[in-house]
C-alpha cells in the first residue's frame, strides 16, 4: 500500500497506514547498541519509577514495545496498546522472542478500552507528536491512572522550526538516501497533508507539553532534558540520524492527585 492508495482524510487512519507500513524498519531500531540502549533508558527512567512502588503500567503507543520490554525487566506488568496492527504484529514477535508474556492491544489512545483508575503509571514515547489531540490523550491516561498513579511521556522535539535544525533536517534527508537504515517508507507524503491537524507536529519542544499537561489537569509536572540518553544517541546512531534529530528527547512527569474520584 503506497500513500496515493489510501483514500483516507481521516487523519488516525492515515497514521495507523504510515505505522503499519513503517513497522518491519522501524523495529530494526536506530542504533546497533540496543543492550547498552535499554540499559541507559532504565537508568533515565528509574528515578521515577522506583520511588513509590508501582506495579501495573500501560504503555501507550507502544509501537515494537522498547519501553514495555524495559519496564518488564525492571518487575512491572505491562499492557501494551498501540493504533497500528503492523506495529502490534512486530511487538508479539519481538516479546515471544524475549520470552515476554505481556498482553498487546489494538485501540486509540485518545479512547482508551480501560476502565478508570486501574494503571499504576502510564508511559508513552514518541508519541503525543503524531495525534490529534494530545489535550484528550492525557484526560485519557490520567483518567485510566489510579489516583496518586504516574504518567511518563517522552517525545523529541523532531520538528524544531529553527533555521539550523531545519538546515540539518535538510542534510539528514540527502544522506539518508545513501544510508543502510534510512525510512523506506515516504513520511512526507503520509504527514504533510495531515500535519496542521497535530497540534504537536510542527512545533514540539517540551514548553508546549508542559502547556497540555497542564490543560489536562496533571499534577506536579516535572521536565527532565534526558541529558544521558541525548548523549548516548548522539554517539551511537548514522551521522544522517543526528543531523536531524540531536538532543531532541525530553521526558515530561504528572501525577494524578491523589484526591481525585474516579470518572
Ligand atoms: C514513533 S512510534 C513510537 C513507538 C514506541 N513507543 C517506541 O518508543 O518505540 C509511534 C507509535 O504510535 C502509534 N500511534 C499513533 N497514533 C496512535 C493512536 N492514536 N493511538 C495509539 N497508538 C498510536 C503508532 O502506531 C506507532 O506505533
Amino acid at each position: 500500500m503506497k500513500r496515493q492508495d489510501i483514500e483516507q482524510t481521516d487523519p488516525k487512519k492515515i497514521i495507523a497506514g504510515y505505522w503499519d507500513l513503517r513497522s518491519r524498519s522501524y523495529s530494526k531500531g536506530v542504533t546497533d547498541s540496543r543492550d547498552e540502549e535499554m540499559e541507559i533508558w532504565k537508568r533515565c527512567l528509574a528515578p521515577f519509577i522506583t520511588d513509590i512502588g508501582l506495579r501495573k503500567a500501560l504503555d501507550v503507543g507502544s509501537g515494537t514495545g522498547f519501553l514495555s520490554s524495559l519496564l518488564d525487566d525492571m518487575g512491572i506488568d505491562v499492557i501494551c496498546l498501540d493504533l497500528s496492527r503492523g506495529m502490534l504484529a512486530l511487538a508479539r514477535e519481538a516479546l515471544l522472542q524475549e520470552r515476554r508474556d505481556l498482553d498487546l492491544f489494538q485501540g486509540d489512545a485518545e479512547a482508551l478500552p480501560f476502565r478508570s483508575s486501574c494503571f499504576d503509571i502510564v508511559v508513552s514515547r514518541h508519541l503525543l507528536w503524531t495525534l490529534p489531540d494530545p489535550v484528550k490523550a492525557l484526560a485519557e491516561w490520567m483518567r485510566v491512572l489510579r489516583p496518586g498513579g504516574r504518567l511518563l511521556v517522552i517525545d523529541g522535539n523532531w520538528f524544531d522550526p529553527a533555521v539550523r535544525k531545519r538546515l540539518g533536517r535538510g542534510l539528514s534527508g540527502i544522506l539518508a538516501n545513501f544510508s543502510k537504515s534510512r525510512n523506506p517508507v515516504p513520511f512526507h507524503r503520509f504527514y504533510d497533508p495531515i500535519g496542521q491537524e497535530l497540534p504537536l507536529y510542527s512545533a514540539c519542544g517540551p514548553e508546549r507539553y508542559l502547556a497540555f499537561f497542564e490543560d489536562a489537569g496533571v499534577k506536579n509536572v516535572t521536565l527532565d532534558r534526558l541529558s544521558e540518553a541525548n548523549r548516548f544517541y548522539k554517539s551511537h546512531t548514522s551521522l544522517s540520524y543526528r543531523l536531524a534529530n540531536a538532543n531532541a528527547l525530553f521526558l515530561v512527569t504528572g501525577e494524578k492527585g491523589e484526591q481525585e474520584t474516579k470518572s
